[in-house]
């Protein structure tokens, strides 16, 4: 049917073509035949608006549109004719929004003419005429880039290899594959091939040998080739223009010396992401015409050679991501026509030079991660074409030089994690296309300017750990474009500003660790801020003010004067999940609302306040961490706490809630934590029901209550969590991009004697049950915590043997089990506790020798004071055959006073304290915060692709 439609609208064109020829008597027509093939190949196809590519312009008209039978073929979109015979020998549909499937029998293979096709951007459901391609005997140029979204990669047809006259052959960005024979015979026999471009074709294969000598553009990026590539035939190719070896990891090698005749032509080399190592040869010199080099994440290593100087008309040169070492500014900076440069992630030295000021042209200079050091000369004002400087991760010194004035195209400046002193540069705040602004990490002092000109785009201002003074100025507020604040731990004073001009809504604020006073203000509260963290200030006056943001999802509050009870409206922040208001002076009761099972509630930090009463019934399956230590609460632990099936972590420190031993809290499968030290809880611990209780458990501390009874052989029978710690179960920190914050939730521990409050951020494993009135044996299954960091059973009523079970606890650094009533001798196996740093048995009635070796030479004679019947070294007490005048330095030393006394005096009254360094797990990140910082992360990569599409589309255009 569609076949006769298509028969008349012929009909009519010959028709309408016979009276225009008569007419116009106009002399190059398309034939009849390749005009009616034209539309059978535009009737098979599909035009459709959403087949639209990225760099194809949406608003067009579709080509295949103009073709109609009143239209002279030779005229219609995309078709080119010989201007004698009429033949089509050119089509170009590009950017058609096309789909469909061209097959081995379509007209398309009747136009016998054809020298150039190209089908780019458009999409097709197989390789466009299949084997039949090899018809279209006459191509030249063949284009399918881009044209392919294939539900499996379909194989590149061997008829490709008859198009013997090809001179150019482009498949980039297709989902396609080669096999290994047909690249081959595609080499051997297209003779003519100036161009072959395959980029993310696959092509799992070694790199061939041979290449025809006619080529001048080859790009194989992304084909997964591998390979050695020194001795390419490649690097001998007469007329080779442009090289693209890039993003093939298995492709290695070192970089070959390159050949004179190589040299003439050759304008663009990328290798970056390949496997290449070792130096870039002095030979790299002589390549005169290089335009462009790109050696971005290999595995070369040395300085570079001098010759480098040499490369007069270098553009765009990036070594970022190698082992380079030594000084290379001072060649670079001969190199006047460079656009970007980028040597970061490196291990380059020395200083800038003046003589920097010569890259006129330059626009990213990128020098971040490096070792570079002194100031930065104030010739880089010259640079006003720059767009993007980074500095960032060296050892520069001096202040920032207050230049910045011309730069009206800069876009991002980072100068993060250096040694800059002095003011922030004023000239900054008058830049108005800044998007980026990271100055962190540094020792900048003083004031912030009080008003600025420019930062109307700008995106993320970073000036976190500095030592800024003055007021926060209302301008940080009020920035149009701002989605990041950062200005932590700093040295600001004063108010925050009292009223903004406008309304803003910047929704990642961090002012924490600074000086500021007073009340937060009003308008904050209305922001429609997303994460607000206040903490470490000197804020007053939460408990008179009404919140209303209802976006904000993380309030940190935390170290501030804030008093009072909580208002109510905490309760309207419905997309809370984060709220943390430690170490204030909150009292009242917590609003039941935060229990509520329909919140997003996930981090409730409300440690070190004066809240009392009750805690309300917790329900939120989302609740992670519930830190209530240091206040006045009262009651018994809420039983729905057992729905709260995420929670990790449980302190209830520091109280006075009276209950017995929450035992059903053993089925709460991700439980790391429970803390219910110094509270008023009492009775036996009781059974345990579950086959594994408490399974991921990992911090249990019990300490100062009244818990009594024996404890149950199979108590820590099966801790998993503290037999085999799973390291990436307890989600060591991992490096994670998303810029926005983890949450170290605190826990306080008494480590080696001293108390610390710590932030949990590594493994750490730890059972303390001290200052209770346990009585019975040590169950010998303490043994099965192999994991086990910290044990303290002391000021108990321990009975018993010291079991020698302990010897498996092989990770144990700290054992506590004075003041019991322990008997017998202390197992020499102990010994055999590598790790064991601090040893406290005083005051049982152990006996006997103090075993000898290994950990036991490094304990003082404290840890076994208060039992007399023990002896040995350290004591001065010797076993058997005392022998008072066997006076070494020790006993001399000692001599006159009774061995209680040097106890007592020396001794048993002193704290051990060893801080192990960097404590344990982070929590689980609730998945709706890793969406929100996605979020931002997401717009910030958008920011940066326009900005990389831009220099793309301008790098096109100096190239052409
Ligand atoms: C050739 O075209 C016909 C219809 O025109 C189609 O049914 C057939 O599948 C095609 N053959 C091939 C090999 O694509
Ligand atoms: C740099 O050298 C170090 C040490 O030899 C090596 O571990 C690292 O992988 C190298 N980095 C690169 C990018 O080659
Ligand atoms: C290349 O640079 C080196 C070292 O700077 C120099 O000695 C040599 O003459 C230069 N070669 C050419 C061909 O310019
Ligand atoms: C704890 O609660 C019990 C009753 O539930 C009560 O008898 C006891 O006095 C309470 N203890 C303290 C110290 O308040």
């Amino acid at each position: 049917m569609e076949y006769q439609q298509l028969l008349i609208a012929f009909c009519f064109y010959s028709l309408f073509v016979h009276q225009s020829q008569l007419t116009y008597a106009r002399k190059h027509l398309c034939t009849r035949d390749e005009a009616f093939y034209l539309l059978q190949l535009k009737q098979g196809l599909t035009v459709d608006k959403n087949a639209y590519y990225y760099g194809c312009d949406s608003e067009a008209e579709a080509k295949t549109l103009s073709w109609n039978a009143t239209r002279d073929c030779c005229e219609w979109g995309g078709v080119t004719c010989n201007g004698l015979t009429g033949h089509v020998i050119g089509l170009d549909l590009s950017c058609s929004f096309l789909i469909g499937t061209i097959n081995a029998n379509n007209s398309l293979t009747k136009l016998g003419h054809l020298q150039r096709l190209n089908l780019a951007l458009n999409v097709f459901n197989d390789f466009p005429l299949g084997n039949s391609i090899s018809e279209l005997s006459s191509l030249t140029h063949l284009n399918l880039s881009d044209s392919g979204i294939f539900n499996e990669r379909k194989m590149i047809p061997p008829g490709l290899c008859k198009l013997s006259k090809l001179i150019s052959l482009d498949l980039s960005g297709s989902y396609i594959q080669v096999g290994r024979t047909t690249f081959t015979s595609l080499l051997h026999n297209l003779t003519n091939l100036e161009v072959l471009l395959f980029d993310d074709v696959y092509a799992s294969f070694e790199l061939p040998k041979k290449f025809p000598s006619s080529l001048r553009k080859l790009s194989l990026q992304g084909t997964n080739m591998f390979g050695n590539i020194t001795d390419s035939q490649l690097f001998r190719l007469p007329n080779l223009q442009v090289l693209g070896l890039g993003d093939n990891p298995s492709l290695t090698g070192t970089l070959p010396n390159f050949h004179w005749n190589f040299s003439k032509s050759v304008l663009e080399l990328d290798f970056s992401y390949t496997g290449i190592f070792g130096k870039v040869p002095d030979s790299i010199g002589i390549l005169r015409s290089l335009w462009r080099l790109n050696l971005f994440n290999c595995h070369l290593s040395g300085s570079i050679p001098e010759s480098f100087g040499n490369l007069t008309t270098i553009r765009e040169l990036i070594l970022s991501g190698n082992n380079f070492t030594g000084n290379i500014l001072s060649t670079i900076s001969k190199l006047n026509k460079l656009v970007n440069l980028h040597l970061s992630s490196n291990h380059f030295r020395g200083s800038i030079p003046e003589s920097i000021g010569n890259l006129t042209a330059i626009r990213e200079l990128i020098l971040s991660d490096n070792s570079f050091t002194g100031n930065v000369p104030s010739s880089i004002g010259k640079l006003n074409k720059l767009d993007s400087l980074s500095l960032s991760s060296n050892n520069f010194e001096g202040s920032i030089p207050d230049i910045f004035a011309n730069f009206s195209e800069l876009n991002s400046l980072d100068f993060h994690s250096n040694n800059f002193v002095g003011p922030f540069p004023y000239s900054i705040a008058t830049l108005t296309h800044l998007d980026g602004l990271e100055l962190q990490n540094n020792s900048l002092t003083g004031p912030l300017p009080s008003n600025i000109s420019g930062f109307q785009n700008l995106f993320n201002l970073d000036l976190s750990f500095n030592y800024l003074t003055g007021a926060t100025p209302p301008w940080l507020f009020q920035l149009p474009s701002l989605m990041s604040l950062s200005v932590q731990a700093n040295k600001f004073t004063g108010e925050l500003p009292n009223e903004l001009n406008m309304s803003s809504s910047v929704p990642f604020i961090d002012i924490s660790y600074n000086n500021l006073h007073g009340e937060i203000p009003y308008w904050m509260l209305f922001m429609s801020i997303d994460s607000l963290d206040l903490s470490h200030n000197f804020l007053t006056g939460f408990e008179k003010q009404v919140w209303h943001s209802e976006y904000l999802s993380y309030l940190n509050l935390e170290n501030n004067l804030l008093q009072g009870p909580l208002h109510q409206s905490i309760c309207d922040l419905i997309n809370l999940a984060f709220l943390i208001l430690a170490q204030n002076n909150f009292n009242g009761s917590i609003p039941d609302c935060l229990g509520n099972s329909n919140r997003l509630i996930s981090i409730l930090d409300l440690r070190m306040n004066n809240f009392h009463g009750e805690i309300p019934t917790f329900l939120s399956t989302g609740l992670q961490y519930l830190g209530l230590y240091g206040n006045q609460l009262r009651g018994q632990v809420p039983r729905s706490l057992v729905n709260c099936t995420s929670l990790v972590a449980l302190d209830l420190g520091n109280n006075k809630f009276n209950d017995t031993f929450p035992i059903w809290l053993e089925k709460l499968p991700n439980l790391q934590v429970l803390i219910l030290k110094s509270n008023l809880f009492h009775g036996p611990i009781g059974d345990l029901e579950s086959e594994f209780p408490f399974p991921e458990l990992r911090i249990f501390d019990l300490s100062f209550n009244g818990f009594t009874g024996t404890l149950s052989s199979n108590l820590f029978k099966s801790f998993r969590g503290m037999m085999d710690v799973d390291e990436g179960k307890a989600g060591i920190s991992r490096s994670w991009n998303g810029t926005r914050r983890d949450y170290f939730y605190h826990v306080s521990l008494v480590i080696k004697g001293n108390e610390f409050d710590m932030r949990i951020t590594s493994i750490m494993t730890s059972v303390d049950l001290s200052s209770n009135r346990f009585e019975g044996d040590i169950p010998i299954s303490v043994g099965n915590l192999r994991s086990l960091v910290l044990l303290n059973l002391s000021h108990n009523s321990f009975r018993g043997h010291i079991p020698a079970e302990f010897t498996k606890l092989q990770q144990l650094e700290a054992l506590d089990l004075s003041w019991n009533r322990l008997i017998g001798e202390i197992p020499g196996q102990l010994s055999s506790l590598t790790f064991l740093e601090v040893l406290n048995l005083s005051y049982n009635h152990l006996a006997g020798r103090i075993p000898i070796g290994k950990q036991f030479n490094t304990f003082p004679n404290d840890s076994y004071c208060g039992n007399p019947d023990l002896c040995g070294f350290p004591l001065s007490k010797e076993c058997g055959n005392r022998n008072e005048h066997d006076d070494d330095d020790d006993s001399y030393f000692m001599s006159g006073f009774t061995w209680e006394a040097v106890a007592i005096g020396y001794g048993c009254g002193m704290i051990f304290g060893l801080l192990i360094g960097g404590l344990m797990f982070l929590l689980q990140k609730p998945k709706w915060y890793v969406k929100f910082a996605e979020d931002i992360a997401q717009q910030i990569a958008a920011k940066k692709r326009k900005r990389q599409k831009k220099r793309r589309q301008k790098r096109g255009l100096s190239m052409n």
